[in-house]
């Protein structure tokens, strides 16, 4: 064999085993991202499917997984989280990619355990890095002692470049003196549409249609999910606040709080009085009201309904818009804005597979 052969050689086997890929959850993100590979497997993207599950049905081939996808998931048995390691390790895939869509709590407690046995993760599962700060730093050292890959930008502004602008600025010296803006799609679209002319909850129920809440909307109106995202943008920052130190304004009543989700979705209409009385108060100053999230670097993080002036940067925004404004010792007289639809089956799921596609090379 020639010098070039030789040196062409290991490059194609390394090709061949290219990366392997196994989705968790198929509803609305999960599903999006399962036709953006099915398009992109069309472009010869490097993702070969060796796995797909939800609570119901799981699906396992080596070899990948051929059309008609849904068909087959739907025919298989119900499988194990264990089935999602296992199958992986059984490829000969030069990277190993675990995709969690799914709002499961069960299947975040796994991601640091995947991540130390040098399984790369990518997520829209917000519950291990914003969730308890034991957990948070479970996942750094998990990260740290295999050097897998950790893709979180689906969890903060779905498919906006709020993480890694953050992540950027960091890493040339830059420092956070303090991040303001509308974090959830949902909150923001409810806010921006909301003009008192119609219920407040028929508008909630448009934005569990579009996909914008979460599968329980209760998720986003007691604010924990700003939260999550609040305490993961400080996390990265550098501030490794704990659950308890974000200051949090909830939308939900005590007694709406306790119900089960089918039960709270048959009383949505009791949010209405409230919010519309908040509405009339802020119209009253010229202001409008909006679901904020700020932190500084004293470490103070706040997330709640705040009336703002028509001047305000989060007042113009519209849709489903997330806005980031990072002020830093760069970028002190004016911050640095990431702005754009901060929510969506298809945006989210494109920042999952830009993550995936990154680590794949
Ligand atoms: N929707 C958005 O715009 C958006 C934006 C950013 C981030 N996210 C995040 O993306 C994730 C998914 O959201 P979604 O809107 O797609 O939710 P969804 O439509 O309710 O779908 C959730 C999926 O996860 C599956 N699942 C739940 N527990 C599981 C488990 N233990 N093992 C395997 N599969 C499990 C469900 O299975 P079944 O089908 O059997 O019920 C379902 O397929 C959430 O973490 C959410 O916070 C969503």
């Amino acid at each position: 064999m020639s010098a070039a052969a030789l040196a062409i050689a290991p490059a194609l086997r390394s090709a061949a085993a290219g990366t392997a890929i196994v989705v968790l959850g198929t509803g609305l993100v999960g599903g999006a991202l399962l036709r953006l590979l099915d398009e992109t497997a069309a472009r010869r993207r490097p993702l070969r499917l060796v796995g797909v599950a939800n609570t119901r049905h799981g699906l396992f081939d080596t070899a990948g997984i051929a059309p008609p996808l849904l068909e087959r998931l739907d025919a298989a048995p119900r499988a194990d989280l264990d089935a999602v390691a296992a199958t992986l390790w059984a490829t000969d895939a030069r990277e190993r990619i675990v995709i969690d869509a799914t709002p499961a709590a069960v299947v975040a407690q796994r991601h640091a355990r995947w991540l130390g046995q040098g399984l790369h993760v990518v997520t829209a599962n917000k519950l291990a890095q914003g969730g308890r700060l034991p957990d948070w730093h479970e996942l750094q050292r998990a990260r740290g002692q295999s050097g897998a890959h950790y893709g979180d930008s689906a969890t903060v502004g779905a498919g906006l470049p709020a993480l890694a602008s953050l992540r950027r600025l960091r890493r040339s010296g830059d420092r956070l003196v303090a991040l303001d803006g509308v974090l959830s799609g949902s909150l923001s679209f409810l806010f921006n549409c909301y003009d008192g002319t119609q219920p407040f909850s028929a508008l909630l129920q448009e934005a569990r249609e579009r996909g914008y809440t979460e599968p329980d909307p209760r998720a986003d109106l007691s604010g924990a999910d700003v939260a999550r995202k609040l305490l993961i943008l400080a996390r990265t920052a550098g501030l490794e606040l704990d659950e308890s130190e974000v200051e949090v304004e909830g939308l939900v009543a005590a007694h709406l709080a306790q119900l089960d989700s089918a039960a709270f979705l048959g009383r949505l209409d009791e949010l209405d009085d409230v919010i519309a009385r908040r509405h009339d108060e802020a119209a009253a100053q010229g202001k409008v009201l909006r679901y904020l999230a700020s932190l500084d670097t004293s470490g103070r993080a706040r997330v709640g309904l705040r009336a703002v002036g028509r001047d305000h940067p989060c007042a113009a925004l519209a849709g489903a818009d997330n806005l980031f404004a990072f002020t830093t010792e760069r970028y002190r007289e004016r911050p640095l804005v990431v702005v754009g639809p901060g929510a969506g089956a298809d945006v989210t799921a494109q920042g999952l597979l830009a993550d995936a596609l990154e680590i794949a090379g």
